[in-house]
């Protein structure tokens, strides 16, 4: 049985193959849409279309257009303006539903047993909605965020971008008295993905396949330029398939902390591995290869 899942997401390049793995080889019961790698006006209809790319048909809702109480910024940069890449992808079969993310997450959690959210953007609809029904976290088995790091950060040097763009977020989430595993860029940049994974992609099947592999590709040269690296790390997949088979990841319970005052340092994800309170799964490392075969698989057994 897969396992069931809420999707929240900022679709975004990554976000678009952990949506397709989802689809593959999870139970995906909703999507929901928040500000990140682009406006919301631009991450709902993403989403809608990569739903149309998967024929699925599951409640998908807008949510919070912008971080809990910062301004948004944005990652065209790595994205494209459309967040997409500008790949090309069928019309949205899909439309969101008259009800806001937060409501969906919350309907969903109550009437899902065992439901896990994977939350791969700015944890700003998971925090909005912990907030408007602190009992939500009863009816949820765990969260997986792709967010924060031990070290290093990809918008400054100590922050992540999902953390950075909602520290305040991540830090209600994280802090939420339910089971919270952070999949950071200290295991996502070591699992990256490069054109030999995207072909095989393609040979497993002729649909989803094609355009996970043009999502690789499109995110290529922003990492080639920027890191000279001929791989891409697929930060939210990873995320995805550590919900299929939490044997990808090597975790270990930590204290974390998010900094929300620093002058330079906002969205610092302090990793505390020694704290005698801690509140995170942390991934602390990662078997890149079985992701890679999770990846395929899902793919290849995709509609
Ligand atoms: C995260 O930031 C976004 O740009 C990606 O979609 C991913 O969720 C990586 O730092
Ligand atoms: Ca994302």
């Amino acid at each position: 049985m897969s396992r069931p899942v809420a999707i929240d997401c900022d679709p975004g390049l990554d976000d678009a193959v952990a949506m397709l793995l989802a689809c593959g080889a999870l139970d995906v019961k909703a999507v929901t849409t928040v500000a990140g790698n682009a406006p919301l006006e631009q991450t709902t209809p993403n989403a809608a279309r990569l739903l149309s790319c998967c024929n699925r048909d599951v409640p998908l809702a807008a949510g919070m257009a912008a971080p809990l109480v910062r301004d948004l910024t944005t990652a065209e940069d790595v994205h494209g303006e459309d967040g997409l890449g500008a790949v090309e992808l069928p019309d949205a079969s899909v439309e969101p539903i008259d009800r806001h993310a937060t409501e969906l997450l919350a309907d969903v959690a109550r009437t899902t047993d065992d439901l896990v959210i994977l939350s791969v953007g700015p944890q700003t609809n998971v925090a909005a909605a912990i907030r408007r029904d602190p009992e939500l976290i009863d009816d949820i088995d765990r969260i997986v965020v792709m967010a924060g790091s031990t070290q290093g950060g990809n918008v400054t040097p100590v922050a992540e971008f999902n953390a950075y763009v909602d520290p305040e977020a991540l830090s209600i989430v994280l802090n939420a008295d339910v089971p919270v595993t952070m999949v950071g860029l200290n295991v996502t940049w070591t699992a990256r993905v490069g054109e030999e994974t995207a072909a095989e992609l393609e040979r497993a099947n002729d649909s989803v396949g094609q355009y996970a592999a043009a999502f690789i590709r499109a995110l290529s040269p922003f990492h080639s330029a920027r890191d000279g690296w001929d791989a891409v790390p697929l930060h939210d997949a990873l995320a995805a398939a550590a919900i299929v088979d939490p044997n990808i990841l090597t975790t270990r319970s930590m204290r974390v902390d998010v900094e929300t005052r620093g002058e330079y340092t906002t969205g610092a994800t302090v990793c505390h591995p020694d704290a005698d309170d801690p509140n995170v799964d942390v991934a602390i490392d990662v078997d890149v290869d079985h992701f890679r075969s999770v990846l395929v698989d899902a793919i290849g057994s995709g509609r």
